[in-house]
């Protein structure tokens, strides 16, 4: 059981619409979101990974359902939250988690590798964030974006996905502009490296893993909680007055990057 930070009711009454929770981060947010009293709409590729969260879900007394859907495809994405609005009334709570990364020289990628990132990540939370819009105008509820800190620095092997979020970090700025006067809050995490992650164990090789950690300031990985948290933090009332911000959660990692902190 994770530390109970925040009231018990906070987020009563919302419906989330989260993508890409099935697993990994937003699989953790997905939960957070739920515990605090919010109905929760799993939304990814894989119909396997949905089902296998929404159960978790709902075994801690939480309310969520499953739908498959590709960020990539705007008519699936329609299709969901009509789905979602018919189960749990219109959505105030969007996160743009769905994301597709691999490790892979400039110099080797294709075409269609970048661009397939660059679809899921940056082209996938448009869709999302377009499709959304009418029912966030309606409840005056917001957007999460889950960024990354990669596109602060040069990142090897990293091109397509630092390419994609600097894009998310782009499009958090403009609808945080755009649709504030509407009052849909735009927002964006930036982990940092987080441990018990499939992105980790994807990105990260065993022999870095040490090295990365004593460069990291607080001297340890995240874990996905910390993420988790500042997620109900920024969907909550609390965070009323935040538009356009992107929270790094890294333990000062990439500020970090460059020093001999650890050395
Ligand atoms: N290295 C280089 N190129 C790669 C690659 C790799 N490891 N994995 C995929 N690609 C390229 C493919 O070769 C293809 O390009 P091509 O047609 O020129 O050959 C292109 O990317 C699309 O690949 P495909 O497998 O058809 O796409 P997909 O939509 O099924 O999968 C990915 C999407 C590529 C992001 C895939 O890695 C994936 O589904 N990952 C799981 C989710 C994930 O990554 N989560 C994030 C963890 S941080």
């Amino acid at each position: 059981m994770t530390t109970r930070y925040f009231s018990e009711n906070l987020l009563a009454g919302r419906t989330a619409f989260v993508t890409g929770g099935g697993t990994g981060i937003t699989g953790g947010i997905a939960r957070e979101l739920a515990s605090y009293g919010a109905r929760v709409a799993l939304v990814s590729r894989r119909m396997e990974n949905l089902e296998a969260a929404a159960r978790l879900i709902q075994d801690a007394g939480g309310e969520a359902f499953a739908v498959a859907a590709d960020v990539r495809d705007a008519a699936q994405i329609e299709n969901a939250f009509n789905l979602t609005r018919e189960k749990f009334g219109d959505i105030n709570i969007v996160v743009n988690g769905a994301a597709g990364n691999f490790l892979c020289p400039a110099s080797e990628l294709s075409p269609n590798g970048f661009g397939t990132v660059i679809d899921i990540d940056l082209k996938g939370t448009f869709n999302v964030c377009r499709a959304a819009f009418d029912d966030l105008k309606k409840s005056g509820g917001c957007i999460l974006n889950i960024s990354a800190t990669l596109q602060y620095l040069g990142t090897p092997l990293q091109i397509h996905a630092s390419a994609a979020k600097a894009g998310v970090d782009a499009l958090t700025k403009n609808l945080a502009v755009e649709w504030g006067r509407f009052q849909i809050r735009t927002n964006a995490i930036a982990p940092g490296p987080i441990g018990d992650t499939e992105g980790v164990k994807r990105l990260v090789p065993e022999h870095v893993k040490d090295k990365l950690i004593k460069r990291i300031p607080v001297g340890r990985m995240g874990v996905i909680d910390d993420i988790a948290q500042t997620a109900v933090f920024l969907c909550s009332d609390a965070a009323a007055y935040i538009n356009g911000a992107i929270i790094v959660v890294d333990g000062g990692q990439w500020l970090a990057a460059s020093s001999l902190v650890g050395e």
